[in-house]
Protein backbone atom coordinates (compact mmCIF):
# COMPACT_ATOMS: atom_id res chain seq x y z
CA UNK A 1 0.00 0.00 0.00
CA UNK A 2 1.30 3.40 -0.69
CA UNK A 3 0.34 6.37 1.72
CA UNK A 4 0.91 9.60 0.81
CA UNK A 5 1.36 11.75 4.59
CA UNK A 6 1.22 15.22 4.15
CA UNK A 7 2.49 17.44 7.23
CA UNK A 8 4.57 14.48 7.71
CA UNK A 9 7.28 16.29 9.64
CA UNK A 10 5.51 17.79 11.72
CA UNK A 11 4.62 17.22 15.32
CA UNK A 12 2.09 14.87 14.80
CA UNK A 13 3.02 13.21 11.13
CA UNK A 14 5.86 12.58 12.53
CA UNK A 15 4.77 10.67 15.05
CA UNK A 16 2.11 8.84 13.03
CA UNK A 17 4.56 8.45 9.89
CA UNK A 18 7.33 6.82 12.96
CA UNK A 19 3.82 4.08 14.10
CA UNK A 20 3.62 3.61 10.53
CA UNK A 21 7.14 2.35 10.06
CA UNK A 22 7.18 0.14 12.69
CA UNK A 23 3.70 -1.35 12.96
CA UNK A 24 2.94 -1.81 8.85
CA UNK A 25 5.72 -3.53 6.99
CA UNK A 26 3.49 -3.94 4.13
CA UNK A 27 2.70 -0.06 3.86
CA UNK A 28 5.44 2.40 1.98
CA UNK A 29 4.57 5.80 3.34
CA UNK A 30 5.52 8.93 0.81
CA UNK A 31 5.47 12.41 3.08
CA UNK A 32 4.79 15.76 1.43
CA UNK A 33 5.91 18.28 3.95
CA UNK A 34 7.04 22.36 2.69
CA UNK A 35 9.12 22.23 6.21
CA UNK A 36 7.71 25.33 7.10
CA UNK A 37 9.24 26.81 10.54
CA UNK A 38 7.13 23.82 12.36
CA UNK A 39 8.50 21.02 9.86
CA UNK A 40 11.95 19.19 10.44
CA UNK A 41 13.73 16.52 8.45
CA UNK A 42 15.35 15.85 11.78
CA UNK A 43 12.12 14.25 13.04
CA UNK A 44 12.08 11.51 10.31
CA UNK A 45 16.06 11.16 10.61
CA UNK A 46 15.97 7.65 12.47
CA UNK A 47 13.87 6.05 9.65
CA UNK A 48 15.07 8.32 6.19
CA UNK A 49 16.04 4.79 4.34
CA UNK A 50 12.20 3.66 4.87
CA UNK A 51 10.27 6.51 3.68
CA UNK A 52 10.01 8.70 0.56
CA UNK A 53 10.22 12.46 1.49
CA UNK A 54 9.19 14.84 -1.06
CA UNK A 55 10.08 18.96 -0.14
CA UNK A 56 6.74 20.94 -1.32
CA UNK A 57 3.85 22.33 -0.80
CA UNK A 58 -0.15 20.96 -0.18
CA UNK A 59 -0.99 23.91 -2.42
CA UNK A 60 0.88 23.51 -5.24
CA UNK A 61 -2.15 21.34 -7.88
CA UNK A 62 0.43 20.11 -9.94
CA UNK A 63 2.81 18.31 -7.85
CA UNK A 64 -0.42 17.14 -5.40
CA UNK A 65 -1.97 15.51 -8.66
CA UNK A 66 1.19 13.55 -9.09
CA UNK A 67 1.76 12.66 -6.20
CA UNK A 68 -2.10 11.43 -5.25
CA UNK A 69 -1.99 10.24 -8.58
CA UNK A 70 0.37 7.23 -7.08
CA UNK A 71 -1.40 6.75 -3.66
CA UNK A 72 -3.82 4.50 -2.21
CA UNK A 73 -4.79 6.37 1.00
CA UNK A 74 -3.77 10.04 1.94
CA UNK A 75 -3.79 11.40 5.42
CA UNK A 76 -3.63 15.10 5.26
CA UNK A 77 -1.96 16.48 8.67
CA UNK A 78 -0.30 19.52 7.08
CA UNK A 79 -1.63 22.46 8.52
CA UNK A 80 -0.43 25.76 10.29
CA UNK A 81 -1.19 24.84 13.46
CA UNK A 82 -0.65 27.52 16.21
CA UNK A 83 -3.44 29.88 17.75
CA UNK A 84 -1.19 32.82 18.79
CA UNK A 85 0.37 32.72 15.34
CA UNK A 86 -2.95 33.41 13.53
CA UNK A 87 -3.63 35.93 15.47
CA UNK A 88 -0.37 37.97 14.63
CA UNK A 89 -0.44 36.42 11.06
CA UNK A 90 -3.89 35.03 9.50
CA UNK A 91 -2.92 34.93 6.43
CA UNK A 92 -0.46 31.93 6.10
CA UNK A 93 -3.74 29.68 7.62
CA UNK A 94 -5.84 30.43 4.92
CA UNK A 95 -3.36 29.68 2.30
CA UNK A 96 -2.55 26.74 4.04
CA UNK A 97 -5.79 25.59 6.35
CA UNK A 98 -8.50 26.14 3.08
CA UNK A 99 -6.65 26.57 0.04
CA UNK A 100 -4.32 23.52 0.63
CA UNK A 101 -7.03 20.93 1.77
CA UNK A 102 -8.96 22.13 -1.30
CA UNK A 103 -6.23 21.24 -3.56
CA UNK A 104 -5.72 17.79 -2.08
CA UNK A 105 -9.06 17.57 -2.19
CA UNK A 106 -9.76 18.29 -6.04
CA UNK A 107 -6.50 15.28 -6.48
CA UNK A 108 -8.36 12.61 -4.51
CA UNK A 109 -11.72 13.43 -6.41
CA UNK A 110 -9.87 13.07 -9.57
CA UNK A 111 -7.99 9.81 -8.56
CA UNK A 112 -10.41 8.30 -6.76
CA UNK A 113 -8.28 8.13 -3.70
CA UNK A 114 -9.18 7.37 0.18
CA UNK A 115 -8.95 10.41 2.20
CA UNK A 116 -8.54 11.09 6.12
CA UNK A 117 -8.55 14.88 6.88
CA UNK A 118 -7.12 15.45 10.37
CA UNK A 119 -8.74 18.32 12.22
CA UNK A 120 -9.48 20.11 15.91
CA UNK A 121 -12.08 20.05 18.41
CA UNK A 122 -11.50 23.74 18.42
CA UNK A 123 -13.87 24.25 15.10
CA UNK A 124 -16.66 23.45 18.14
CA UNK A 125 -16.05 26.68 19.83
CA UNK A 126 -15.32 26.51 23.73
CA UNK A 127 -17.37 25.02 26.76
CA UNK A 128 -18.30 26.81 30.64
CA UNK A 129 -16.44 25.52 33.16
CA UNK A 130 -19.18 24.00 34.48
CA UNK A 131 -21.08 22.87 31.58
CA UNK A 132 -21.46 19.26 31.98
CA UNK A 133 -21.91 18.36 28.20
CA UNK A 134 -19.03 17.56 25.83
CA UNK A 135 -18.28 18.34 22.19
CA UNK A 136 -19.65 15.60 20.33
CA UNK A 137 -19.86 14.87 16.40
CA UNK A 138 -23.72 16.88 16.60
CA UNK A 139 -22.27 19.74 18.49
CA UNK A 140 -22.70 22.95 15.87
CA UNK A 141 -19.71 24.39 14.83
CA UNK A 142 -18.40 28.00 16.68
CA UNK A 143 -14.48 28.83 16.01
CA UNK A 144 -13.22 31.83 17.88
CA UNK A 145 -9.48 32.24 16.36
CA UNK A 146 -8.14 32.53 12.60
CA UNK A 147 -6.35 28.98 13.36
CA UNK A 148 -10.36 27.68 13.97
CA UNK A 149 -11.84 29.08 11.42
CA UNK A 150 -9.81 27.57 9.25
CA UNK A 151 -9.80 24.82 10.13
CA UNK A 152 -13.27 24.63 10.11
CA UNK A 153 -13.60 25.88 6.80
CA UNK A 154 -11.48 22.79 5.89
CA UNK A 155 -13.67 20.41 7.22
CA UNK A 156 -16.36 21.69 5.37
CA UNK A 157 -15.08 21.42 2.03
CA UNK A 158 -14.40 17.73 3.20
CA UNK A 159 -17.95 17.58 3.72
CA UNK A 160 -19.39 19.28 0.77
CA UNK A 161 -16.48 17.02 -1.59
CA UNK A 162 -17.86 13.98 0.01
CA UNK A 163 -21.37 14.79 -0.76
CA UNK A 164 -21.46 16.38 -4.13
CA UNK A 165 -18.08 14.13 -5.67
CA UNK A 166 -18.59 10.98 -4.18
CA UNK A 167 -14.63 11.23 -2.52
CA UNK A 168 -14.17 8.84 -0.18
CA UNK A 169 -13.07 10.69 2.97
CA UNK A 170 -13.51 10.62 7.14
CA UNK A 171 -12.86 13.33 9.30
CA UNK A 172 -11.14 13.30 12.85
CA UNK A 173 -11.47 16.36 15.13
CA UNK A 174 -9.16 15.40 18.16
CA UNK A 175 -8.23 17.72 21.70
CA UNK A 176 -4.76 19.07 22.73
CA UNK A 177 -2.23 16.44 22.11
CA UNK A 178 0.81 16.21 23.90
CA UNK A 179 4.38 13.64 23.50
CA UNK A 180 7.58 13.87 21.79
CA UNK A 181 8.48 16.22 18.35
CA UNK A 182 5.78 18.69 19.34
CA UNK A 183 7.14 21.93 18.70
CA UNK A 184 8.25 24.40 21.35
CA UNK A 185 6.14 26.92 20.28
CA UNK A 186 3.40 24.86 22.43
CA UNK A 187 2.02 25.15 25.82
CA UNK A 188 3.66 21.93 27.01
CA UNK A 189 6.80 21.79 25.11
CA UNK A 190 7.30 25.61 25.95
CA UNK A 191 7.43 25.01 29.59
CA UNK A 192 9.22 21.92 29.88
CA UNK A 193 12.08 23.69 27.69
CA UNK A 194 11.87 26.95 29.55
CA UNK A 195 12.42 25.11 33.30
CA UNK A 196 15.78 23.57 31.18
CA UNK A 197 17.07 26.56 29.79
CA UNK A 198 16.45 28.56 33.47
CA UNK A 199 13.36 30.45 32.35
CA UNK A 200 10.02 30.74 34.54
CA UNK A 201 7.32 28.80 32.83
CA UNK A 202 4.79 31.63 31.64
CA UNK A 203 1.07 31.07 32.13
CA UNK A 204 -1.57 32.96 29.90
CA UNK A 205 -3.98 34.49 32.34
CA UNK A 206 -4.69 33.12 35.56
CA UNK A 207 -4.75 29.48 33.85
CA UNK A 208 -8.19 28.32 34.53
CA UNK A 209 -8.69 27.61 30.70
CA UNK A 210 -9.64 23.27 30.53
CA UNK A 211 -7.39 21.31 28.05
CA UNK A 212 -8.51 17.83 27.28
CA UNK A 213 -5.60 15.94 27.03
CA UNK A 214 -4.37 12.97 24.95
CA UNK A 215 -0.92 11.64 24.14
CA UNK A 216 -0.01 11.79 20.75
CA UNK A 217 0.63 7.62 20.15
CA UNK A 218 -3.46 7.46 21.39
CA UNK A 219 -4.40 9.96 18.41
CA UNK A 220 -3.03 8.22 15.65
CA UNK A 221 -3.96 4.92 16.70
CA UNK A 222 -7.59 6.28 16.32
CA UNK A 223 -6.20 8.03 13.16
CA UNK A 224 -5.10 4.34 11.62
CA UNK A 225 -8.62 2.85 13.11
CA UNK A 226 -10.68 5.29 11.51
CA UNK A 227 -8.72 4.80 8.03
CA UNK A 228 -9.12 1.27 8.22
CA UNK A 229 -13.07 0.86 9.34
CA UNK A 230 -14.32 4.19 9.57
CA UNK A 231 -17.59 5.01 7.62
CA UNK A 232 -17.54 7.20 4.43
CA UNK A 233 -18.40 10.50 5.18
CA UNK A 234 -18.21 10.45 8.90
CA UNK A 235 -16.46 12.33 11.65
CA UNK A 236 -14.99 10.82 14.76
CA UNK A 237 -14.31 12.88 17.78
CA UNK A 238 -10.98 11.53 19.32
CA UNK A 239 -10.27 12.26 22.95
CA UNK A 240 -8.76 10.32 26.33
CA UNK A 241 -10.95 12.15 28.98
CA UNK A 242 -8.05 14.08 29.67
CA UNK A 243 -9.27 17.70 31.13
CA UNK A 244 -6.90 19.64 33.26
CA UNK A 245 -7.08 23.58 33.52
CA UNK A 246 -3.41 25.47 32.55
CA UNK A 247 -2.93 25.96 36.18
CA UNK A 248 -2.49 22.52 37.39
CA UNK A 249 -0.50 21.09 34.13
CA UNK A 250 2.42 24.17 34.86
CA UNK A 251 2.50 23.26 38.69
CA UNK A 252 2.79 19.47 37.45
CA UNK A 253 5.19 20.20 35.25
CA UNK A 254 7.68 22.06 37.61
CA UNK A 255 6.88 19.44 40.14
CA UNK A 256 8.28 16.90 37.80
CA UNK A 257 11.22 18.50 37.47
CA UNK A 258 12.30 19.00 40.67
CA UNK A 259 11.51 22.59 41.24
CA UNK A 260 8.62 24.95 43.04
CA UNK A 261 5.28 24.22 41.58
CA UNK A 262 4.61 28.14 42.69
CA UNK A 263 7.75 28.99 40.76
CA UNK A 264 6.14 30.51 37.40
CA UNK A 265 5.21 33.87 35.72
CA UNK A 266 1.66 35.26 34.80
CA UNK A 267 2.10 36.45 31.39
CA UNK A 268 -0.61 38.98 28.86
CA UNK A 269 -3.42 36.43 28.11
CA UNK A 270 -4.62 34.91 24.39
CA UNK A 271 -6.57 37.39 22.76
CA UNK A 272 -10.55 35.76 22.84
CA UNK A 273 -8.79 32.78 24.75
CA UNK A 274 -10.87 30.03 24.50
CA UNK A 275 -11.73 28.56 28.01
CA UNK A 276 -12.40 24.87 28.05
CA UNK A 277 -12.26 21.92 25.23
CA UNK A 278 -14.17 18.41 26.37
CA UNK A 279 -14.52 15.95 23.84
CA UNK A 280 -16.95 12.84 24.45
CA UNK A 281 -15.47 9.97 22.15
CA UNK A 282 -17.96 7.19 22.56
CA UNK A 283 -18.47 6.98 19.10
CA UNK A 284 -15.14 5.94 18.12
CA UNK A 285 -14.58 3.91 21.28
CA UNK A 286 -18.32 2.03 21.05
CA UNK A 287 -18.16 1.58 16.84
CA UNK A 288 -15.03 1.48 15.97
CA UNK A 289 -13.60 -0.05 19.30
CA UNK A 290 -10.73 2.35 19.95
CA UNK A 291 -9.48 2.92 23.79
CA UNK A 292 -6.18 5.40 24.68
CA UNK A 293 -3.27 3.51 26.00
CA UNK A 294 -1.83 6.66 27.61
CA UNK A 295 -4.42 6.63 30.37
CA UNK A 296 -1.97 8.39 32.95
CA UNK A 297 -1.40 12.18 32.29
CA UNK A 298 1.32 12.51 34.97
CA UNK A 299 3.62 9.35 33.76
CA UNK A 300 3.24 10.45 29.54
CA UNK A 301 4.20 13.81 30.94
CA UNK A 302 7.07 12.66 33.08
CA UNK A 303 8.25 10.43 29.64
CA UNK A 304 7.69 14.09 27.85
CA UNK A 305 9.87 15.65 29.84
CA UNK A 306 12.62 13.18 29.67
CA UNK A 307 12.34 13.35 25.72
CA UNK A 308 13.05 16.97 26.13
CA UNK A 309 15.60 16.62 27.95
CA UNK A 310 16.90 13.61 26.10
CA UNK A 311 16.77 15.56 22.87
CA UNK A 312 18.18 19.05 23.55
CA UNK A 313 19.73 18.97 19.80
CA UNK A 314 15.97 18.90 18.50
CA UNK A 315 14.83 22.25 19.86
CA UNK A 316 17.66 24.15 21.53
CA UNK A 317 18.70 26.30 18.36
CA UNK A 318 15.11 27.37 17.76
CA UNK A 319 14.59 28.44 21.66
CA UNK A 320 16.19 31.76 21.02
CA UNK A 321 14.03 32.81 18.60
CA UNK A 322 10.91 31.33 19.83
CA UNK A 323 11.23 32.97 23.27
CA UNK A 324 12.01 36.52 21.12
CA UNK A 325 8.42 36.42 19.18
CA UNK A 326 6.89 35.66 22.56
CA UNK A 327 8.56 38.47 23.98
CA UNK A 328 7.44 40.99 21.47
CA UNK A 329 3.79 39.38 21.84
CA UNK A 330 4.16 40.18 26.18
CA UNK A 331 3.89 36.58 26.58
P1 LIG B 1 2.62 21.16 13.32
O1 LIG B 1 2.52 22.64 13.18
O2 LIG B 1 3.56 20.57 14.32
O3 LIG B 1 3.03 20.53 11.90
C1 LIG B 1 2.49 20.97 10.69
C2 LIG B 1 3.33 20.42 9.55
O4 LIG B 1 2.71 20.83 8.30
C3 LIG B 1 4.77 20.95 9.52
O5 LIG B 1 5.67 19.90 9.27
C4 LIG B 1 4.76 21.94 8.37
O6 LIG B 1 6.02 22.07 7.74
C5 LIG B 1 3.72 21.33 7.45
N1 LIG B 1 3.10 22.32 6.56
C6 LIG B 1 2.58 23.53 6.92
N2 LIG B 1 2.12 24.16 5.82
C7 LIG B 1 2.33 23.35 4.77
C8 LIG B 1 2.05 23.44 3.37
N3 LIG B 1 1.46 24.51 2.86
N4 LIG B 1 2.39 22.39 2.59
C9 LIG B 1 3.01 21.30 3.12
N5 LIG B 1 3.29 21.16 4.41
C10 LIG B 1 2.96 22.18 5.23
O7 LIG B 1 1.13 20.66 13.54
P2 LIG B 1 0.58 19.45 14.42
O8 LIG B 1 0.41 19.89 15.81
O9 LIG B 1 1.37 18.23 14.12
O10 LIG B 1 -0.88 19.28 13.80
C11 LIG B 1 -1.11 18.40 12.70
C12 LIG B 1 -2.58 18.42 12.36
O11 LIG B 1 -3.35 17.99 13.48
C13 LIG B 1 -3.11 19.81 11.99
O12 LIG B 1 -4.03 19.65 10.93
C14 LIG B 1 -3.82 20.27 13.26
O13 LIG B 1 -4.88 21.16 12.95
C15 LIG B 1 -4.33 18.96 13.79
N6 LIG B 1 -4.54 18.89 15.26
C16 LIG B 1 -3.52 19.24 16.10
C17 LIG B 1 -3.71 19.11 17.48
C18 LIG B 1 -2.61 19.43 18.45
O14 LIG B 1 -2.82 19.36 19.67
N7 LIG B 1 -1.39 19.75 18.00
C19 LIG B 1 -4.94 18.65 17.98
C20 LIG B 1 -5.95 18.31 17.08
C21 LIG B 1 -5.72 18.42 15.71
P1 LIG C 1 -1.53 25.71 22.99
O1 LIG C 1 -0.49 24.67 23.20
O2 LIG C 1 -1.18 26.92 22.21
O3 LIG C 1 -2.78 24.94 22.35
P2 LIG C 1 -4.29 25.47 22.02
O4 LIG C 1 -4.27 26.94 21.92
O5 LIG C 1 -4.52 24.83 20.69
O6 LIG C 1 -5.16 24.92 23.08
O7 LIG C 1 -2.07 26.21 24.40
C1 LIG C 1 -2.67 25.32 25.33
C2 LIG C 1 -3.20 26.15 26.48
O8 LIG C 1 -2.09 26.73 27.19
C3 LIG C 1 -4.07 27.33 26.04
O9 LIG C 1 -5.11 27.49 27.00
C4 LIG C 1 -3.11 28.52 26.08
C5 LIG C 1 -2.18 28.16 27.22
N1 LIG C 1 -0.80 28.65 27.13
C6 LIG C 1 -0.18 29.22 28.26
O10 LIG C 1 -0.79 29.38 29.32
N2 LIG C 1 1.13 29.61 28.17
C7 LIG C 1 1.86 29.46 27.03
O11 LIG C 1 3.05 29.81 27.01
C8 LIG C 1 1.21 28.88 25.87
C9 LIG C 1 1.98 28.70 24.59
C10 LIG C 1 -0.10 28.47 25.97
Amino acid sequence: MQMLVTGGAGFIGSNFVHAVVRDRPGVRVTVLDSLTYAGSRRSLSTINDSIDFVEGDIADADLVDSLVAHADAVVHFAAESHNDNSLADPSPFLQTNIIGTYTLLQAVREHDVRYHHVSTDEVYGDLELNDPTRFTEHTPYNPSSPYSATKAASDMLVRAWVRSFGVRATLSNCSNNYGPYQHIEKFIPRQITNILTGVRPKLYGVGKNVRDWIHVEDHNAAVWRILESGEIGRTYLIGADGELDNLSVVRMILELMDKDPEDFDHVADRAGHDLRYAIDSSALRNELGWQPRYNDFRSGLRATIDWYRENQTWWENIKGAVELRYHVQGA
